[in-house]
């Protein structure tokens, strides 16, 4: 998908080698505060329903979703297949490439909701991912995308380096905004009064 309102410098990054190599020794750490963590796993507590289907893009050995909520299942997306493993909230674990493969493995309305946490400033073609997020979206779910501000700044796209929180809940609300069918785009500063920040962004999959 082009790119055709935003700027290609956007999407450079000073490391243009393989995710593969990158990705290749598993990060078996956190990389938010605990308790930005806890605030993390609050909001979805608040916004994912037992009972419904989930998936965890650019995940690892951690989730966030809280302990006691039974999803009906909860897929995880990522690079490193030891990280997947690890992960116990994961019923059902893929690795893939979004940044070599931008369109994500599922069937149409598959998940229920598609969350994200702390990666999305490593995708080099957003545009195309969060139209497919919106593609295995039932209508009616919801992408939720939360972003703090460490990162691996080699892997980092440069539209996000030295980008503060509103603008990063910018630039991703628009994301949502070009690829069309969301509504009820929220930027939300959910960051607690001490630790990593959290800032989050919710897009409701319209009817179709
Ligand atoms: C900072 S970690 C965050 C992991 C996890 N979501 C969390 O909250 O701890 C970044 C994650 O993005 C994933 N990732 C990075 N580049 C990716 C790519 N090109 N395709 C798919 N996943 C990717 C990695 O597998 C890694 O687990």
């Amino acid at each position: 998908m082009s790119t055709p309102d935003l700027p290609a410098t956007w999407f450079e990054r000073i490391d243009t080698s393989s995710d593969e190599l990158f990705y290749q020794t598993p990060r078996l750490v956190q990389h938010i505060d605990d308790i930005t963590i806890e605030a993390l796993t609050a909001f979805y507590r608040t916004r994912l329903a037992a009972g419904t289907t989930i998936l965890d893009l650019m995940s690892s050995w951690v989730s966030h979703l809280p302990d006691e909520v039974r999803y009906a299942s909860v897929t995880g997306l990522g690079m490193n297949a030891e990280e997947l493993a690890q992960n116990p909230r994961l019923d059902e674990r893929c690795v893939h490439d979004l940044n070599r493969d931008p369109e994500l493995p599922f069937a149409d309305a598959r998940f229920d909701a598609v969350v994200n946490a702390v990666s999305v400033q490593y995708l080099t073609q957003p545009l195309h991912v969060f139209a497919s997020v919106a593609r295995t979206l039932k209508p009616g779910g919801l992408s939720i995308v939360a972003m703090s501000h460490r990162c691996f700044p080699t892997k980092a796209i440069r539209v996000f380096h030295g980008a503060g929180g509103v603008q990063r809940l910018e630039i991703v609300a628009r994301y949502h905004e070009l690829v069309g069918g969301f509504d009820m785009i929220e930027k939300l500063d959910c960051s607690p009064p001490y630790g990593d920040p959290l800032w989050v962004v919710a897009a409701r999959r319209g009817d179709v």
